[in-house]
């Protein structure tokens, strides 16, 4: 017998022995304030009993961990009971085992590293278009910017779209979508199902569940439509997902391409307008960054290959501290214990919750020192492994937009940054604010447009 089998099992420390319900309260209105609170308690792991109905919730930030939640047999990925009143039951949040499998298989080639290039000058484009309408002296939210770019670049590149009355129709209903998401009764509703009432366009959940009815009408008669259409010349994501076939030549029916495509409107567009404003927030927060910055952007000459704007070395440090320092996703998706295993020498039952606490790894002090500080150079100094940098998660979850994502940052980033000119325009430090399951900064960084750069 090994000697071990007689020891006591070791009890797991627990991110506050106040109240489950005051906790969950704590993390809904303040996660990264709860999560720094779990850690003083154990920086490698705490029991945080604040998500959904289970006690069993474990936040791991030990890259040692994450990479066992990652690849072990005894862990599996469950639907995301957070995500799927939002998304629906055919979405890849809401599958697992090998539904989740297949729809990963037929959801991830037109994401590939080879396919997002030829999205590059639309991507310009439509960043120009959004400048077009700023006057020097405007002030500005970048966040709403950024939103509007980003939600533009999804509805085109993802969906296909041109401009016309549905184009307007539906972005219109997605900002109202997602500004409910960050009302802290619709946002509560999602950790809290009891909260779930639909009483009417008036209430808070009924008029989230109209608005998102309405989508639902225009996504329908879209695919309905580009069906009945040749697409075999088109490159849009959603053309593509139509052509695809599983292994048994079946392709997805409309019910899973509305809820794909849901997905990754909710996935897609908040995330990146929040990554890509915290990155200017960043850049305009240090003079030295910026100049570091401009002076690699300046060598590429003025209208640079998409492609080589996504090898700049500095540019990629810029991006992946903002990633880092404030993770859009502070958590992995869920993951759930499948039979008896040992986790950073805890023994843990079957059942057991465990998330990637994303945040928490991203400031362990022995692999970030001065982590609050935003230091683009960390990057080019010494080279992180997934387990240690993981904004986009990892494993059978690992995001399928993260291709896009970065590319995205990075054009955005490099079109607004080489051709105009920006000052910051308020003195109060940007802290990141829930924004449904995202974090964003707080304030949306108010800037002031200051011109066309000479
Ligand atoms: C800066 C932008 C983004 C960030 C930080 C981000 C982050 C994440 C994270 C942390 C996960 C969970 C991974 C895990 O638990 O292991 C995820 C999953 C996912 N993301 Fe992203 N994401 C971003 C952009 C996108 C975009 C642009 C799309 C698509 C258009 C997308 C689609 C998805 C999908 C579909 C999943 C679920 C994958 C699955 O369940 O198999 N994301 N993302």
């Amino acid at each position: 017998m090994n000697p071990c089998d007689a020891m006591p099992p070791v009890s797991l420390p627990q991110a506050s022995t106040a109240p489950r319900w005051l906790q969950m309260l704590h993390y809904t209105l303040k996660p990264l304030d709860y999560m720094d609170q779990g850690a003083k308690q154990d920086r490698d792991i705490f029991n945080a009993p604040v998500i959904g109905n289970h006690e069993n919730v474990l936040f791991v930030s030990h890259p040692k961990g994450i990479q066992q939640i990652f690849s072990s047999d005894s862990v599996k990925a469950p639907p995301n009971s957070l995500l799927q009143p939002v998304v629906g039951d055919h979405s890849i949040f809401s599958l697992e085992g090998d539904r989740h499998k297949r729809e990963r298989r037929l959801l991830m080639p037109p994401f590939h590293r080879e396919q997002i290039p030829q999205y590059g000058r639309l991507i310009i484009e439509l960043t120009e278009n959004a400048m077009d309408g700023l006057a020097p002296g405007d002030l500005f939210l970048v966040r709403s910017l950024m939103q509007t770019i980003s939600l533009d670049v999804i509805l085109k590149v993802v969906f296909g779209l041109s401009d016309g009355p549905r184009f307007e129709r539906l972005r219109t209903l997605i900002v109202e979508f997602t500004d409910c998401l960050q009302k802290i009764l619709v946002s509560a509703a999602l950790f809290f199902p009891t909260l779930r009432v639909d009483w009417g366009p008036r209430s808070p959940w009924g008029y989230f569940q109209h608005v998102r009815r309405q989508i639902s009408e225009l996504l329908l008669t879209e695919i309905r439509e580009r069906r009945a259409q040749d697409t075999s010349t088109k490159t849009d994501i959603l053309s593509l997902l139509i052509a695809a076939r599983d292994e048994a030549g079946q392709p997805m029916d409309d019910a899973e391409l509305h809820d794909e495509l849901l997905t990754m409107l909710l996935a897609g567009h908040e995330t990146t307008a929040s990554a890509i404003s915290w990155a200017l927030y960043w850049v305009h927060q240090d003079p030295q960054v910026y100049k570091n910055l401009i002076d690699e952007l300046d060598r590429l000459g003025s209208s640079p290959d998409p492609v080589d704007v996504t090898k700049l070395p500095y540019l990629t440090a810029v991006c992946n501290e903002t990633l880092r320092l404030y993770p859009i996703a502070s958590l992995t998706v869920p993951r759930e214990v499948t039979a008896p295993m040992t986790l950073l020498g805890y023994s843990l039952e079957p059942g057991t919750r465990l998330y990637g606490a994303i945040y928490l790894t991203h400031h362990r002090p022995e692999l970030y020192p001065d982590s609050r500080s935003f230091k683009p150079e960390r990057f080019l100094e010494r080279q992180f492994s997934s387990y240690e940098f993981l904004p986009f998660g990892g494993g059978i979850r690992r995001c399928i937009g993260e291709v896009l994502a970065q590319f995205e940052m990075k054009l955005v980033l490099t079109t607004m940054l080489s051709n105009y000119q920006f000052e910051w325009a308020d003195t109060t430090p940007e802290v990141p604010k829930r924004r449904g399951v995202t974090l964003a900064p707080g304030n949306g960084v108010k800037m002031k447009f200051k011109g066309k750069r000479v």
